[in-house]
């Protein structure tokens, strides 16, 4: 009988397209200003990858990244997880793409699709499988490429989203850091509120799917929002009471990059001081999947986290999907 381990973030990386969108040049794209964006949303700018650059181009890069953090190589990874909603084609998975593209032995590779969600699910399968010994170093990529699926004449979208991509490596614990609590959830009754309609089986695509703009991301806004403070401060509260942490000794609330008012709502409702939540949302925009990986790369590159912190991880996306991930770094 197997006996459960503990997982932990061996290594993390990230990759960020060079583009740099501002909310100035969306002014000259759509009927928005500088000064709505940053008050409704906090963005102040969004990075957008280049034309003859993929989605599995940025997630390679942000593995070799995570896998060289993690003092690996491409051959030590068992398995590879590519969590996004915009993989380069529907099928075969961006995840054996990037599998062929690091080098990677013959491994298990697939991708899922759980919106905003997408890393916290990928970091809980992860955690199941290192803990049922199932592989000992697990590839996770949460990778967006939002600014092909965006309708850039629909103002109250295009000036939300933008395109990046954050790696991790989990392997074995054999300390005090790594996953102590995770939770999932999931509400298909609100599918309809942010979605994509085109694409898939449902609406191939044809001339009038094309012209009707069905390839395109579609979001009620102000319903998301609604149902995301809910559900982030729901996931927050769970994941705290399974470790049986109390939420004044957590270091390190890293939520999904969404909107600043869905962040700051969290952090009352946790009684975080600001230097606690990391923030990327006014240099990035809502990357999704990429949004919490992301996130994370740049508080440990910058030294924000240390060591033996308390991090707390929560989401919430399409689907509705939404869930949390408390660890010990
Ligand atoms: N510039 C200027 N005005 C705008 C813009 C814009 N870019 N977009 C909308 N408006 C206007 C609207 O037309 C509306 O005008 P009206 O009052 O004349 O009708 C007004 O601003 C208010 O619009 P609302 O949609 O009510 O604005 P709201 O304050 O709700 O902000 C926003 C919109 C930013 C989208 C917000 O609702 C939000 O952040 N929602 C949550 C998004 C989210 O959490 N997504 C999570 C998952 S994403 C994923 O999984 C891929």
């Amino acid at each position: 009988m197997n006996q459960l381990v503990k997982s932990k973030i061996e290594g993390i990386g990230k990759a960020i397209p060079s583009r740099v969108l501002t909310n100035f040049d969306l002014e000259k794209m759509v009927d928005t200003s500088d000064e709505w964006i940053i008050k409704r949303t906090g963005i102040r700018e969004r990075r957008i990858l280049a034309e003859d650059e993929l989605c599995s181009d940025l997630a390679v890069k942000a593995s070799l990244s995570a896998i060289e953090n993690a003092g690996l190589t491409p051959a030590d990874i068992d398995l590879i997880m590519v969590a996004t909603v915009t993989p380069d084609m529907p099928f075969p998975s961006t995840a054996c793409l990037v599998q062929s593209k690091i080098g990677a032995r013959d491994i298990p590779a697939y991708d899922f699709s759980a919106g905003c969600t997408g890393f916290i699910y990928g970091l809980i399968m992860a955690d199941n499988f290192l803990k049922t010994k199932y592989c000992n170093h697990v590839l996770l990529v949460g990778v967006e490429i939002l600014s092909r699926i965006v309708d850039w004449e629909d103002r109250s979208t295009c000036v939300l989203f933008g395109d990046a991509a954050g790696a991790v490596v989990v392997g074995n614990s054999n300390n005090d850091s790594g996953v102590l609590s995770t939770y999932m959830s999931a509400n298909g009754s609100l599918a309809d509120l942010l979605y994509m309609p085109g694409g898939g089986s449902k609406f191939p695509a044809t001339k009038e799917s094309v012209e009707n703009k069905l390839h395109c991301l579609k979001m009620e806004g102000n319903e998301v929002f609604k149902a995301a403070v809910n559900a982030m401060k729901e996931s927050a509260l769970v994941a705290l009471d399974r470790a049986n942490i109390k939420k004044e000794q957590v270091d390190w609330l890293i939520p999904h990059q969404a909107n600043i008012r869905i962040i700051d709502f969290l952090r009352r409702s946790l009684k975080m001081p600001e230097e606690k939540v990391v923030v990327t949302i006014d240099k990035l925009g809502n990357t999704s999947a990429a949004s919490v990986p992301t996130a994370m790369a740049v508080a440990v590159e910058d030294g924000r986290i240390k060591e033996g912190d308390l991090v707390l991880l929560v989401a919430f996306g399409a689907g509705f999907t939404w869930g949390s991930v408390l660890l010990r770094w």
